[in-house]
C-alpha cells in the first residue's frame, strides 16, 4: 500500500511516499481502507520532533481517521467488514496518511451518515478537544458566561456550538476572516481581537475563558483577571503556561485531549442532526500531504484541511 511517512524529524520535506506492506490487525485492531485523513496543527510539532509524543520511525502521521473495515483482529465486536467508520487513532502509532490504517476498536464509531465519508475525518479529534476542554475541564454550565479565544478555528467553531447548545453565553474573540463564521455558530458577541485587547471590552466576569489561541501572555493574564472568583481558564495551547488565580480560587487548566468513544459517537450524532457542522476547507490528494504540513506551519491554512489516498 502507499503510505506518507518520515524516517528522521524535521521539515515537511522529511516527509515520502513509500510503498509498504499492508498491515495485519492484531487482537483489538481493525484494518480499515483509508477514506481521508484529517490535518492538525500537532501534525507538523510531532513531525519536527517538538512534541512528547513517544512516536516511533518511520512513521506515518494522520490520527483523525475515516475509512471503511476491510478485516480485524481476534476479540473485535460490533464491526462488520464494509462498516464506515470513524476515529481519533493514537497519536503514537502509524496514521490514516496511507491507503490503510490500522486502529483500535475502541477509538472506533460509525461514521456520520450526512456527510462524505472522506470528510467526516475532519471530525473527530477537534471536536473531542472542544467537548472535553468545555464539559470536562471546565464543567460548563447553562446560563453560564465563557469568552472562547481564537473561536474561528477549528476546534473553535466546535465549541462554540458545543457551549451555545449547553445553554452558556458566549462571548467570541475572532478576526474579520472568521467573524461570519462565529456569528453563525451561534456567539452571542464577537470581539474584533485584531482591534486591541479583547479583556480590555469585556466589563462583565465571566465564568470561563477558553484559550484557543497563541495569546500573547499580557493579553492571556488579562483575560484572567475578567474570570469570576471560583471560575476557570481552559487551554488547549500545551506548550504555553495557563495562568490562574490562586488568591481568587481561579483555576487554570491545559486540556489534552484523549480518544473517547462516548463522546465522539455523541458528537457524530450531532453532526447527523445537524446540531454541528464539519466543515472542510481545502481536501487534498495525500500527494500533497508535504505542502500541506508547510502551508499549515507557514500559518496558511484556515480551517480544515483532509487528505485522500488517490492518485
Ligand atoms: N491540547 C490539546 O489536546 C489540543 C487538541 C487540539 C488542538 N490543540 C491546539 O489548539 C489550538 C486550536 O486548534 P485549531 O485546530 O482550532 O487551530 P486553528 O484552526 O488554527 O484555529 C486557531 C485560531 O486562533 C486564532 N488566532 C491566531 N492567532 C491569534 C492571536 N494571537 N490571538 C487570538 N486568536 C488568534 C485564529 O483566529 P482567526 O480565524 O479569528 O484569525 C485561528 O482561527 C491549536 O494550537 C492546536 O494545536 C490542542
Amino acid at each position: 500500500m502507499k503510505t506518507m511517512r518520515f524516517f528522521e524529524t524535521g521539515d515537511p520535506s522529511v516527509l515520502m511516499l513509500d510503498e509498504v506492506e499492508t498491515p495485519t490487525p492484531a487482537a483489538g485492531q481493525v484494518l480499515l481502507r483509508v477514506a481521508g485523513a484529517g490535518v492538525n496543527p500537532a501534525d507538523n510539532g510531532i513531525r519536527f520532533g517538538r512534541l512528547p509524543i513517544p512516536i516511533t520511525l518511520p512513521h506515518t502521521p494522520g490520527y483523525d481517521a475515516s475509512g471503511t473495515v476491510v478485516s480485524f483482529g481476534a476479540g473485535v465486536t460490533g464491526l462488520t467488514v464494509g462498516d464506515e467508520v470513524v476515529g481519533f487513532l493514537p497519536m503514537t502509532d502509524d496514521g490514516a496518511a496511507a491507503e490503510y490504517v490500522l486502529a483500535p476498536a475502541d477509538s472506533l464509531v460509525a461514521a456520520p451518515a450526512s456527510i462524505a465519508l472522506s470528510d467526516a475525518a475532519g471530525l473527530p479529534s477537534v471536536a473531542l478537544t472542544a467537548w472535553q476542554a468545555l464539559f470536562e475541564y471546565a464543567d460548563l454550565q447553562a446560563c453560564q458566561r465563557i469568552v472562547i479565544t481564537g473561536a474561528g478555528g477549528v476546534v473553535g467553531l466546535h465549541a462554540v456550538r458545543l457551549a451555545k447548545r449547553a445553554g452558556a453565553e458566549v462571548i467570541a474573540t475572532a478576526s474579520g476572516r472568521s467573524r461570519a463564521a462565529v456569528t453563525d455558530a451561534g456567539a452571542d458577541r464577537v470581539i474584533d481581537r485584531t482591534a486591541g485587547s479583547a479583556a480590555s471590552v469585556i466589563d462583565e466576569p465571566v465564568d470561563v475563558v477558553l484559550n484557543l489561541a497563541p495569546l500573547a501572555e499580557e493579553e492571556f493574564s488579562a483575560l484572567t483577571a475578567r474570570v469570576r472568583d471560583g471560575g476557570v481558564v481552559v487551554s488547549t495551547t500545551a506548550w504555553m503556561a495557563t495562568p490562574s488565580d490562586e488568591a481568587r480560587g481561579v483555576r487554570g487548566l491545559t486540556v489534552f485531549v484523549r480518544s473517547d468513544r462516548d463522546q465522539l459517537a455523541e458528537l457524530v450524532r450531532l453532526v447527523d442532526a445537524g446540531e454541528l457542522r464539519v466543515d472542510i476547507a481545502e481536501r487534498a490528494p495525500l500527494v500533497q500531504l508535504p505542502e500541506v504540513h508547510a502551508r499549515l506551519e507557514a500559518g496558511q491554512v484556515h480551517g480544515k484541511i483532509v487528505v485522500t489516498p488517490t492518485a
